[in-house]
């Protein structure tokens, strides 16, 4: 693994889940492994999950992290091969990257799609700027299309609660949202469902269909409470549409995930990666009750990264 960026193969995920949960038993048992070495933590977009568990992580394992806002603190990059930089831009990513490529060992890459050019966001063209100038191994914050230390830490969260069901039927339902979301979470999370071997319902209104190349394999059921029959993980999640690139095509609040659609799931545990909008994606009935799992993933969130970081300290 030169990148983490997707998901590779079962053997390799499930290494990782076992080695992030040794690591949640005991954070500090490779405290030295890392020293000597930085994590430099690129944000080009808002993050709070992210941010602080890569740093714990990173800090649990003896590495430095080094934060930096691009969005905010960066100089403005200019991503395109030959241009003429007379507009805002003001540096070059193949000067930036591989200047940060110089500073760490480790880069660490948030850059969400445009959610405007869809062939450049299939491509997760910004991120692989950075890949392609830094030089480094890259781990994946979030890019246009996945959303891997997320989908790590889910991974985590339903072996954890699936001891006595060894094979859970997961539904992903697509939620109503006021703003446009990418699909980098919602692809993830059923790319790595169905690579470890789960059975994987998806659910969402008409349109919203995910690119195929995340959900082969998927039921696709566009009737949310037949979806729902005896689940027992429903991940809740919001994403624009793929087909007509980038809209809102419904927000029918009877999608919003509530005690009354979980009637004929009564073991079903809810998950959501967060931030979540309350009683718009999901109610305050499940996020404040025992089927929640929300605080359980973002804490896995820690050792997901702590395991991926550790991963590529001994490559
Ligand atoms: N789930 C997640 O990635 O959260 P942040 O956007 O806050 O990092």
């Amino acid at each position: 693994m030169n990148h983490f960026t997707k998901f590779e193969n079962k053997e390799l995920s499930q290494k990782l889940i076992d080695l992030a949960l040794a690591y949640k038993k005991e954070p500090r048992k490779d405290q030295h492994k890392g020293d000597g070495k930085r994590i430099g933590c690129i944000f080009l977009n808002p993050s709070l999950r992210t941010r602080v568990s890569t740093q714990l992580a990173a800090s649990n394992l003896g590495v430095e992290p080094i934060v930096l806002n691009m969005d905010k603190e960066g100089w403005a990059l200019e991503m395109r091969e030959g241009e003429i930089m007379n507009k805002g831009t003001v540096e070059h990513i193949k000067d930036a990257a591989a200047v940060l490529g110089s500073y760490f060992d480790i880069l660490a890459i948030r850059a969400f799609p445009s959610l405007t050019n869809r062939e450049e966001d299939i491509n997760d063209f910004v991120f692989g700027q950075f890949v392609r100038y830094s030089g480094k191994p890259v781990i994946s914050l979030e890019s246009a299309i996945r959303h891997p230390l997320q989908s790590l830490a889910d991974q985590i969260t339903i072996q954890e609660y699936c001891k006595k069901n060894e094979n859970p039927k997961v539904v992903l339902t697509w939620a109503p949202h006021i703003k446009a979301i990418p699909h980098a979470v919602a692809n993830s999370f059923a790319e790595w469902t169905l690579g470890m071997g789960h059975s994987l319902t998806i659910t969402h209104p008409e349109g919203y269909e995910l690119d195929p190349l995340f959900t082969k394999g998927a039921t696709i059921e566009t009737n949310q409470s037949k979806a729902l029959e005896d689940a027992d993980f429903v991940y809740v999640k919001n994403w624009s549409s793929f087909n007509d690139y980038g809209k809102i095509l419904s927000t029918d609040p009877s999608w919003m995930l509530t005690e009354q659609s979980l009637s004929k799931a009564p073991h079903a545990k809810v998950m959501h990666c967060l931030p979540v909008r309350r009683n718009l994606e999901l109610s305050d009935e499940i996020l404040d009750g025992d089927r929640a799992l929300v605080q359980k993933q973002a804490e896995n969130r820690i050792y997901a990264a702590q395991s991926v970081i550790s991963h590529f300290l001994d490559s």
